[in-house]
């Protein structure tokens, strides 16, 4: 059968994409970013996993205001790197895994979740930022990817109950694969980060951390976690964190947290990065926890604001 046997978390920052692909990733602004998933790359170049299941949301690059899926499941062969109008990343193209992604989406549909089947889709940062920040800039991606996309752009996103009740879906879809794959799941977006509006530049490091200490300890405490709570305290943008518990609903509940990395600030985005394994790995912690705040503070923290505008 095929397995999940850890799962990654962190953000998708455009500008991250951009700094790898010009060179920048030794400038001091850069530096530390990078040298926290040094890890992280060394960990997965050593697990090499066949699949990673992507869990992110596209920002209105293959889907526009038209039609907005709320889950959306990569079921193609092949994924082409999206122009988010600058030109297409020069990342490889992405090679999808048709036949556990449509096994998925029959385990996930006859088990009520409504997934929109996607047989084309251009995949952009939100997708190949992750990629790039964990395998490099290799001729090729060393890992089939298939792409799962939430819905976090246009309201109402799915509830982080939801998003948890779909991981543990997805475990059960993929333990019900009759080959013998081992499966990374990435749970992508956040931390805390507003892009627009009177708050814009808004970042919450006391609730980054502790949404990161309860995710892994106690993902249920955050499952109920309202909207509005995410919006407040982690920003517009923050809401991307109800990805992540896709992520966790998809790993054993006594997952070890094996690394974290915290950076403040990536572009306007708190970074936040953890790697999970669950218990058939050989736990081991593969490095410190890193918690860094490379910049002068730019945070603006939510009582710096009027009580009524919140975004
Ligand atoms: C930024 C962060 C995002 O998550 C995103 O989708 C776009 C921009 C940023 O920090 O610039
Ligand atoms: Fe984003």
């Amino acid at each position: 059968m095929a397995e999940i046997i850890a799962g990654v978390a962190t953000s998708h920052v455009p500008a991250i994409g951009a700094a790898i692909d010009l060179g920048k990733t030794g400038e001091p602004y850069w530096q530390p970013l990078f040298r926290g998933f040094e890890p992280s790359k060394k960990w997965i170049a050593d697990l090499a996993p066949d699949v990673v299941i992507l869990v992110y949301n596209d920002h209105a690059s293959a889907f526009s205001l038209e039609v907005i899926p709320t889950f959306a499941l990569g079921c193609a062969s092949e994924f082409a790197p999206a122009d988010e109008g600058w030109g297409a990343r020069p990342v490889p193209f992405v090679q999808g895994h048709p036949e556990l992604a449509w096994h998925m989406a029959q385990s996930l549909i006859l088990d009520e979740f409504d997934m929109t089947i996607v047989n084309k889709m251009e995949v952009d940062h939100g997708l190949t930022v992750p990629l790039s920040l964990m395998f490099g800039q290799p001729e090729a991606w060393p890992v089939k990817v298939i792409p799962l996309c939430v819905n976090v752009v246009q309201y109402p996103p799915p509830t982080g109950h939801r998003c948890y009740m779909l991981g543990k879906a997805i475990r059960k879809a993929v333990e019900s694969f009759d080959r013998p794959l081992r499966v990374v799941i990435f749970g992508t977006g956040g931390m805390s980060h507003q892009l627009q509006g009177p708050r814009a530049g808004l970042i919450n490091r006391d609730f980054d951390v502790n949404f990161m200490d309860r995710f892994t300890g106690d993902p249920e405490s955050l499952v109920r976690l309202p909207h509005v709570d995410y919006v407040r305290e982690a920003g517009s943008e923050g809401i991307e964190m109800v990805m992540w518990l896709i992520m966790r609903g998809a790993l054993e509940d006594r997952a070890k947290e094996v690394y974290r990395y915290y950076h403040v600030p990536a572009s306007n985005t708190a970074v936040g990065h953890l790697i999970l394994e669950n218990p058939s790995l050989p736990q081991q912690r593969i490095a410190e926890t890193r918690i860094e705040f490379g910049m002068p503070q730019l945070d603006r923290q939510p009582e710096d604001v009027a009580d009524e505008v919140i975004v």
